[in-house]
């Protein structure tokens, strides 16, 4: 099966496993902390994403958040040791388990494909919208196979920009300070519980902007290049290209990015 219909139909089935068992009785189970949770869903979301992936492609890698986290490894390390001309699956098997626990919609599957570092592909379902939202390196940005593009907005005046509630306490606090700065020049800010969402939704222009600290390769990888195929920027805080290492990620429609990095930094 092609890259991307397998990627899509992934990220099709595993939502749809999510949405039905919305509204069942999860247990949260605590991951570094209290602010940092997981349940069965995520972890059987995965299993089902890594089981497609590998009757297709038994000898490419997968990056998924929960088996990265079971088996403690740093991410960094995970990363380094990835062989070259491997391809890699990334997968964050659900974008969103508050909302998703909480009973609140709009929660993702995210799922991307590297090869030696550059991203080749990026797909983010939203189930509760049935949105499909997806890219492919130098093809362009769809959502339910329409093409997308990023915001003309020019000013951050205008701007709606959102974030994210990271899990650990000094990327939150920088996140915090962001917003004191933020909140007195944009329009509005948003927090919609999915750092994957956030991003489809710069390359669908339906938000401006988006940043947030402290974020994992699996929470932003395939929303990384659909903001890019959809004809936005994206950078680390101090402004440098993403790359698969960058934890603190601005994204945006382009025209505003220089002011975003300005007022935040
Ligand atoms: C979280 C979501 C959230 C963001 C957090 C992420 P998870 O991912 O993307 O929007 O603010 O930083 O950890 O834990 O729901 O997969
Ligand atoms: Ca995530
Ligand atoms: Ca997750």
């Amino acid at each position: 099966m092609e890259f991307i219909t397998l990627a899509q139909s992934l990220a099709r089935k595993a939502g749809t496993l999510i949405l039905s068992r919305m509204g069942e009785q999860v247990l949260a189970e605590e991951k570094s902390s209290s602010f940092d949770v997981v349940t069965q869903v995520d972890k059987d979301s995965e299993q089902l994403i890594r089981e497609g992936i590998l009757s297709e492609y038994p000898d490419h890698e997968i990056l998924g958040e929960e088996d990265t986290f079971i088996a403690q490894k740093l991410l960094e390390d995970v990363l380094t040791a990835v062989k070259k001309d491997t391809y890699m699956w990334i997968v964050d098997p659900l974008d969103g388990t508050n909302n998703f626990v909480q009973g609140i919609a709009g929660f993702t599957v995210s799922i991307a494909l590297s090869y030696n570092g550059e991203i080749l592909l990026g797909v983010v379902y939203d189930p509760c919208s049935d949105e499909m939202f997806y890219a492919v390196k130098n093809e362009g940005a769809y959502l339910n196979g329409k093409q997308i593009h990023v915001s003309d907005k020019a000013g951050l005046h205008t701007s709606v920009i959102a974030t994210g509630f990271p899990s650990q306490m000094d990327a939150r606090l920088a996140v915090y300070n962001g917003l004191g700065k933020l909140i007195q020049r944009c329009r509005t800010i948003r927090s919609l519980g999915s750092a994957a969402r956030h991003l489809a939704y710069v390359g669908a222009g339906r938000l401006d902007g988006f940043w947030e600290n402290g974020l994992k390769t699996w929470d932003v990888a395939a929303g990384v290049l659909i903001v890019q195929e959809a004809g936005g920027q994206v950078s680390d805080t101090s402004g440098n290209p993403y790359s698969l290492n960058t934890l603190h990620i601005v994204s945006t429609n382009g025209q505003v990015h220089e002011s975003l990095l300005d007022c935040l930094n």
